[in-house]
């Protein structure tokens, strides 16, 4: 049996617009080539862009599964991402951009960026935090987050960033993985409207974080009012960022980090078990964030770039704190949330501070679609030249929505395959010579070295298959903090005796032409009639409809065709749920991709069950299809989605 059947069928291609290969980063495919048979030396020749305090003796060391990139080099990643802009005309650059969800806003040069950054540095000396410490993150999306980001970075702190919408159980567990000594964070923060408690939720966090000895607060939210409320300041523990800044040193040396030392652990859930602390180190990664980040964004010194992702996730990471202020780029951060006041606010934000580059998750995408074209029309995106993608496949139904809706058919758009541990980019178009395919992320990135493999470990030229990365990067995971043993059973262990095969846990295709489209978890490939079949194909097939928004599908067990399939559908706004419309959908799909994967429930859903990161959760869309006790549901966004989903299923069925 073979791994992954493909069912898909896309065929509409998209070369480089008119213009924009004459004017892009890479216009020559024959990088590729180069790439492709001197990896290290094409990361050499990047690495090398960096600004490094002792020259690496060697690039790579690679005892599989374990790498060592640069050895060493020595380098500090907040000083190449501000100190270094500022002997020259980016001094008075904007680095950030900032609007918070009330319509407050700030811009920091990268002089500013660099005072406020020394301040913190000092700030976390003063509280006795030295290299190789954890400190943890716990913010809103203000400029104070990317700021005490690299604060850590600058004394060789280890950060550990933790997205504000987790709950203090969360918050907790990580600061305990890994010995925090100090807690960043917030009075708190704006979302719809309303203000997230996150120092509240962070006292509750640390009634159970022994190694916590003090909390640095940043004033949000507070001032008169309610706000107050939201911080109660423990006596000798807590402190005020505004308070300490102006008792503490405004210059703060840099520590001179070695290229392997840690810069910072960042959490990802498992499919079971506890979080994994994944460990990036210093100087690869910020050559993997960089690198990519001008290249794959072909950025340019005049580029407003906003990447909606928030920090507490990887994206945020190296495409809105360490790629772009490396490359010394103009970042828009915004604290909120998309469709607050209204549901074209991101169009409001690209209008009024004129981004040309704009990331994105197919979440998002799928949640515009469904709101409607107007919201987006009323909005002059003139400026934009060039669209991302990042998170999950995005169906081509969306990939078209956003190139003619939000990229008026002149953007190209990049299609960006990578992971946590990835640290950065892997699969991906470049946009000056990639003709893309929608739904495809297309080829590695210059240097990555990609195959599609079987579960015996044999390639596979043409069709569905495990993807592999089958050779070491620079910004790869490094371990899983405190645990190297789940770290070589989870990425380098799928094929025996392969140490050096690292398995991401997605399956994909490729089709003729090389491409490849990535096609979900393998944990969540459906098997009907003996056939595996990749979530993606069928949910993009019903996204083709134009009646659907977004959808998700699962397999239930069926006693003849060992798996049937369950849809669930979230339909375009102006759309009615009826038996009609279910039985069209269902051949719809039969239509589009075979009788084989036509679904044998279809259910209308107002909303779907996601992951705070927008990910949608088909472990638990499974649970409610099988009539089965519904399972954790602790990283949801919003549980009563899947309480509500279930009721509806349990109806449906009787
Ligand atoms: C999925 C996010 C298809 C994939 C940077 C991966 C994608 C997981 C894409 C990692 C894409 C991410 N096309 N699938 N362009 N990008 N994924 O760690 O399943 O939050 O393994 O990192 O998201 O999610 P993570």
């Amino acid at each position: 049996m073979r791994d992954l059947d493909v069912l898909l069928q896309e065929h509409r291609t998209f070369p480089p617009p008119a213009g924009f290969r004459e004017r892009a980063r890479v216009a020559d495919p024959a990088l590729l080539a180069r790439a492709a048979e001197d990896p290290e030396g094409f990361w050499a020749g990047e690495a090398a862009a960096l600004q490094w305090d002792a020259p690496w003796d060697t690039v790579l060391r690679w005892t599989p599964p374990h790498a060592r990139w640069f050895e060493g080099g020595r380098l500090n990643a907040a000083v190449n991402c501000v100190d270094r802009h500022l002997d020259g005309p980016r001094r008075n650059k904007a680095a950030l951009i900032w609007e918070g969800e009330p319509g407050d806003r700030r811009t920091l040069t990268y002089w500013d960026l660099y005072r406020e950054v020394n301040v913190a540095a000092s700030m976390l000396r003063h509280l006795g935090v030295r290299r190789g410490d954890r400190v943890a993150i716990y913010m809103p999306l203000v400029p104070e987050a990317v700021v005490a980001m690299l604060a850590c970075a600058r004394i060789g702190a280890v950060h550990t960033v933790v997205f504000g919408g987790f709950s203090p159980e969360s918050l907790r567990d990580r600061i305990n993985d890994c010995g925090c000594t100090v807690l960043i964070t917030a009075d708190g923060g704006y979302r719809r409207g309303a203000v997230v408690p996150l120092k509240r939720n962070a006292d509750a966090a640390l009634a159970e974080c022994p190694t916590v000895k003090h909390v640095l607060v940043v004033r949000r939210v507070g001032g008169t009012g309610p706000g107050e409320a939201h911080a109660q300041m423990v006596e000798g523990r807590d402190h005020w960022w505004h308070e300490l800044a102006a008792q503490v040193p405004a210059e703060c040396a840099p520590e001179s980090m070695e290229a392997e030392d840690l810069l910072f652990i960042l959490y990802t859930s498992g499919t079971t078990g506890k979080p994994k602390g994944i460990v990036h180190t210093t100087g690869g990664y910020l050559t993997g964030a960089a690198a990519t980040m001008k290249l794959v964004f072909d950025l340019r010194e005049e580029d407003v770039y906003w990447c909606t992702a928030d920090i507490g996730w990887i994206t945020g990471h190296s495409y809105l704190v360490y790629g772009p202020l490396a490359n010394g780029a103009t970042c828009l951060l915004y604290e909120g949330a998309p469709d607050w006041p209204a549901p074209d606010r991101f169009w409001a934000l690209c209008a009024r501070h004129g981004v040309t580059i704009f990331y994105t998750a197919p979440t998002a995408i799928r949640a515009f679609m469904k709101w409607g074209d107007h919201h987006v029309a009323k909005h002059d995106l003139s400026r934009l030249r060039l669209l991302g993608s990042v998170g999950e496949p995005i169906n081509p139904e969306a990939w078209m929505w956003y190139h003619q809706v939000v990229g008026r058919a002149r953007c190209p758009i990049v299609d960006t395959w990578w992971q946590t541990e990835t640290g950065a980019i892997m699969i991906t178009p470049l946009p000056g010579v990639t003709t893309t395919k929608p739904g495809s992320a297309t080829h590695p990135f210059p240097g990555v070295r990609a195959a599609l493999l079987d579960s015996a470990g044999a390639e596979v030229p043409v069709g569905g298959g495990l993807l592999a990365i089958t050779h070491p990067w620079p910004s790869m995971l490094r371990t899983i903090w405190g645990d190297d043993a789940r770290y070589v059973s989870t990425y380098f262990s799928k094929w025996p005796g392969r140490p050096d095969l690292y398995f991401p846990g997605d399956g994909a295709k490729k089709d003729e032409d090389g491409y490849l489209w990535i096609l979900g978890r393998v944990d969540d490939v459906l098997n009907v009639a003996g056939h595996r079949i990749g979530t993606m194909e069928v949910e993009s097939a019903l996204v083709d409809h134009p009646a659907v928004a977004e959808a998700a599908v699962v397999g239930r067990t069926h006693e003849l065709k060992g798996q049937a399939i369950a849809a669930f559908v979230t339909l375009r706004a102006g759309q009615h749920p009826s038996g009609t419309l279910r039985d069209d959908l269902r051949e719809h799909v039969a239509r589009k991709i075979g009788a084989l994967a036509r679904p044998d429930d279809v259910l209308f859903s107002a909303d779907l069950p996601k992951t705070r990161s927008g990910k949608i959760m088909r472990r638990l869309l499974r649970d409610i299809a099988e009539g089965r006790a519904l399972g954790d549901t602790t990283t949801l966004a919003d549980p009563a989605v899947v309480a509500s989903l279930k009721d509806q299923y349990e109806a449906q069925e009787g």
